[in-house]
């Protein structure tokens, strides 16, 4: 480090990017006075140069190579804000072999290759930081890592995705289609570049994975946690939902449980007297229980250019502390340890309550025919609606929740049910939280 200045360089100047060079050229004195250290934006690496983004870049270095970021010696920290798997893998590899400091949002590869990722940081003596992957601007990473660090995480649950969160409150409060509601979400700039990572609950799930290694201290596997996403979702369902007294929220839900973590992704029937039901738009939520400090909640805006940013800077300051350390003084690793795993426990392992909505023909004996099936797979009943039909076909709209019940067994009572001739094939399973 060349005296108290901290030299740093982004990689990919989009809605974050931009976010971060904004705060590091408008919030200078602000981060000296908190921090004593000059932050110096030496270097912006960019593809296209032809967009308006409002900075005055006049005192950087502004390039479409990103190896004059990582082989710079002069540069301390990289920012990589590019998103997506390749080239950010490389990118972010290259510069912690050259023994850079790496700060990233870049959550798909985090929660994907974090454990590699993690191991060459180790290797350099060097950190990567990721508080903006998770929550935005909510500094729930450092709430973990380090406010909480004294307890065991027995539960984390909440609304991750503010794009999904958007587009169900828009549904629910506003009346307004899925499609609509995607495109203003779109339009805010939270969606992700291929939005169906948003709606299909990958995105949510990337972030479950991150926020699940954490609390155990272990590398959770991506690909074994279950997903659903939001696209299932119609006006309807809202309705029903409400008519219950619930919310339909996309949760992301880990706990310890058997012996390992039961961790999931899926479409969730809120009660509207729970505080997760009055997390509207872009927001985010996320509870979190430890053994010691018993229960917390961490809200915020989950997604966009200033909460983002925020969230980077912050990871910046922190790693550049490091940087004042003297030649041979440890460094303070707080990544995820890259060679410890965690056992999933599968879905069919677990229980909850169910919603379930079908569409069948409005004729006698058609009730009873899926309440004796549900009861073979011990699925007891609690609440059930069914509309008339203004249709020509004659196929109505019956809704039932359940009581808390197998997973396995709903799936093989659905399976029956799906057989009869008198219902349709579209129906919807979501769980009650
Ligand atoms: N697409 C993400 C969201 C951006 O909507 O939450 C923030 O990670």
């Amino acid at each position: 480090m060349n005296g108290q200045r901290v030299n740093i360089g982004i990689i990919g100047l989009g809605t974050v990017g931009v976010g971060v060079a904004r705060i590091l050229l408008q919030q200078g004195d602000l981060l000296k006075t908190r921090s004593t250290l000059t932050f110096h934006l030496k270097t912006i690496a960019e593809l296209d140069w032809n967009k308006d983004r409002n900075l005055d870049l006049s005192n950087v270095k502004c390039t479409d190579n990103a190896y004059d970021v990582l082989d710079d010696p002069e540069i301390n920290i990289v920012v990589e804000t590019i998103g997506g798997y390749e080239p950010a893998f490389s990118f972010i590899k290259r510069a912690l072999e050259n023994r850079k400091h790496v700060v990233t949002a870049n959550k798909a590869l985090i929660a994907t290759r974090g454990r590699e990722l993690f191991q060459i940081a180790r290797e350099n003596g060097v950190d990567i930081l990721f508080e903006a992957s998770v929550g935005g601007g909510i500094p729930i990473i450092k709430g973990l890592r380090e406010g909480l660090i004294a307890n065991k995480i027995e539960s984390i649950y909440g609304i991750l995705n503010g794009t999904c969160n958007y587009i169900l409150t828009k549904m629910h409060k506003d009346s307004v289609e899925f499609e609509d509601a995607l495109k203003g979400a779109q339009e805010n700039g939270f969606a992700e570049a291929d939005p169906s990572l948003d709606i299909n609950g990958t995105d949510t799930a990337h972030k479950l994975t991150i926020l699940g290694s954490l609390a155990s201290n272990s590398i959770v596997s991506f690909d074994k946690i279950y997903v659903e996403g939001i696209t299932g979702i119609s006006k309807l369902d809202i309705n029903f939902a409400k008519t219950f007294g619930y919310t339909i929220k996309l949760l992301a839900i880990y706990r310890v449980f058997n012996g390992g973590v039961d961790i999931r992704v899926h479409p969730t029937l809120v009660s509207d007297s729970h505080l997760l039901s009055a997390v509207s738009n872009e927001m985010n939520a996320i509870f979190v229980t430890g053994d010691f400090v018993g229960n917390t909640v961490f809200y915020g805006p989950g997604a966009g250019e200033r909460p983002t940013a925020s969230a980077i800077v912050g990871d910046i300051v922190d790693l550049s502390r490091d940087l004042l350390l003297k030649e041979g003084q440890k460094y303070c690793n707080r990544t995820i340890n890259p060679t410890a795993d965690v056992k999933i426990i599968p879905i069919e392992e677990v229980t909850n309550r169910f919603y379930l909505r079908f569409f069948t023909l409005d004729k006698p004996g058609v009730l009873a025919k899926i309440s004796g099936i549900l009861a073979d797979y011990k699925i007891s009943i609690s609440s059930m609606v069914q509309l008339e039909t203004h249709e020509r076909d004659n196929y109505v709209p019956i809704v039932l929740l359940t009581h808390e019940a197998s997973e396995k067994y709903m799936e093989q009572a659905l399976q029956k049910i799906m057989q009869f001739e008198f219902v349709k094939e579209n129906f919807l399973r979501l769980r009650i939280f």
